[in-house]
C-alpha cells in the first residue's frame, strides 16, 4: 500500500517571541520520523512523506495514498491534533487513529475527565480555575494538589512546583499557569504513589498491552516526584516493562485502560497515563490518542515485552487501521 506519513517536525517550527520556553516540546525528531518510515517500509509498503498541516493542505486534493499514518500533535489551540484528522475526513481519506473529536476531546484534560467521571473510570477529584476561584470550588478535595494547563501536553507548564499545598500557593500558582499558557487551569488532587503508562491497541476489542511502571531516581514509589520530560531528558526515568506488580493490580490497569479508551472512543491505538495510590487504587490522569512512539520512550519496551520488534508494533497499528477502514 501507499502510506502517506503526517508529522510535526521539531525543526519545521520556529517558536515566537513571547510563547512559553517548552512551546515546541511535543514535536518530534528526524530521527523518530525515520524509524517510523523504517518501519512501514518493513511491512512491504511505500511511504509517502507529507509532514505538518500545511504541507498536507498545498498536496490535496489530489493525494495518491491508501491511507494516511498520522502522528500531527499540529500548534495552538486545543483543537490542534483535531485538524489533520479532521481535514482527512473532509477529503475522504482514510488513516491511523483517532477523529478530530477524540482528539479534542482528550487534547482538553477538562473534558476527557468528564467523560470518565460519566463513565465510572477512576480519575483524581478536580475543579477548574478560569479567573477568580472560591473555597467552595474545591470544598470536597484535599491537599496535596497539583495545578496544570487546561490543554498541554508533553508536562509543559508541569514540574514538582505545580504541588500546592494551601489556598494561597494555589491561587498564586493558578495565576501563573493562567497567564503563562493562556489557558484555564485545572486543578487535581494529588496523587502520591506509584505511576504507570498502558498502551492500548485495537477498535472492536481492544487490547491492553503490557503496563510500563515509571521508575524516577531509582524509585518505583514516587510520592511526590513527577514524570515530566525535563526528568527523561536528566536520565532521571528508567521504565519497568511488564511493570512487577501483583497479577490483580496488572489486570486492574489493564481494564481500566481499554475503560478509559472506550470512554473517549479512542481508535487504533492510545496511551493512558495513571497514578495508583498508597491503598493500591489506580487513577486515570490523561489518554493520549497520540502517544510518543520515539525509540526513547514506552514504545519500544512495551513492543519487546510483547515479543515482538519496534517495527511490528507500529504495523500492528497500521494493520487494526487498515482493518477498521475495510482496506484489507
Ligand atoms: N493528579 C495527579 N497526581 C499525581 N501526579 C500527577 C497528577 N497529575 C499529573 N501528575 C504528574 O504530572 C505528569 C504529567 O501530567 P499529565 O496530566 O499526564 O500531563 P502531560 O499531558 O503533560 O503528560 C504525570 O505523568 C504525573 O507524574
Ligand atoms: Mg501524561
Amino acid at each position: 500500500m501507499r502510506i502517506g506519513f503526517t508529522y510535526d517536525l521539531k525543526t519545521d517550527h520556529v517558536r515566537q517571541d513571547g510563547l512559553p520556553e517548552d512551546a515546541l516540546a511535543e514535536f518530534d525528531s528526524e530521527e523518530t520520523i525515520a524509524e517510523i518510515e523504517s518501519a512501514i517500509q518493513k511491512g512491504g509498503h511505500d511511504v509517502v512523506r507529507i509532514g505538518h498541516v500545511r504541507n498536507l493542505l498545498a498536496r490535496l486534493p489530489h493525494i495518491d495514498v491508501d491511507i494516511v499514518f498520522n502522528i500531527c500533535e499540529g500548534m495552538g489551540n486545543r483543537n490542534r491534533e483535531s485538524e489533520v484528522p479532521l481535514i482527512l475526513d473532509l477529503f475522504r481519506i482514510p488513516y491511523v487513529g483517532s477523529d478530530s473529536l477524540s482528539m479534542g476531546l482528550t487534547l482538553d484534560k477538562v473534558m476527557a475527565k468528564k467523560a470518565f467521571v460519566a463513565d465510572n473510570v477512576p480519575t483524581p477529584k478536580y475543579f477548574v480555575a478560569d479567573g477568580s476561584f472560591k473555597k467552595k470550588d474545591f470544598s470536597g478535595m484535599r491537599f496535596p494538589m497539583i495545578v496544570k494547563p487546561r490543554h498541554e501536553g508533553s508536562s509543559k507548564g508541569i514540574s514538582e512546583d505545580s504541588i500546592v499545598k494551601n489556598s494561597l500557593a494555589l491561587g498564586a500558582r493558578i495565576s501563573q499557569v493562567r497567564s503563562t499558557y493562556s489557558q484555564a487551569a485545572l486543578v487535581e488532587e494529588f496523587i502520591q504513589g506509584q505511576e504507570f503508562t498502558v498502551l492500548v491497541i485495537g477498535n472492536r476489542e481492544p487490547e491492553a498491552l503490557a503496563p510500563v511502571h515509571i521508575q524516577i531516581l531509582g524509585k518505583l514509589d514516587i510520592g511526590n516526584l513527577i514524570y515530566t520530560s525535563r526528568r527523561v531528558n536528566n536520565s532521571d526515568v528508567e521504565y519497568v516493562c511488564p511493570a512487577k506488580v501483583s497479577k490483580p493490580l496488572d489486570k486492574k490497569l489493564r481494564e481500566i485502560a481499554i475503560k478509559a479508551y472506550r470512554s473517549v472512543d479512542c481508535r487504533d491505538f492510545g496511551r493512558v497515563d495513571f497514578r495508583v495510590d498508597k491503598h493500591g487504587r489506580p487513577y486515570v490522569l490523561e489518554l493520549n490518542p497520540l502517544p510518543s512512539l520515539s525509540t526513547y520512550d514506552v514504545f519500544p519496551l512495551v513492543a519487546k515485552a510483547q515479543g515482538l520488534t519496534y517495527a511490528q508494533l507500529v504495523l500492528k497499528v497500521l494493520d487494526v487501521a487498515i482493518q477498521r477502514c475495510g482496506l484489507n
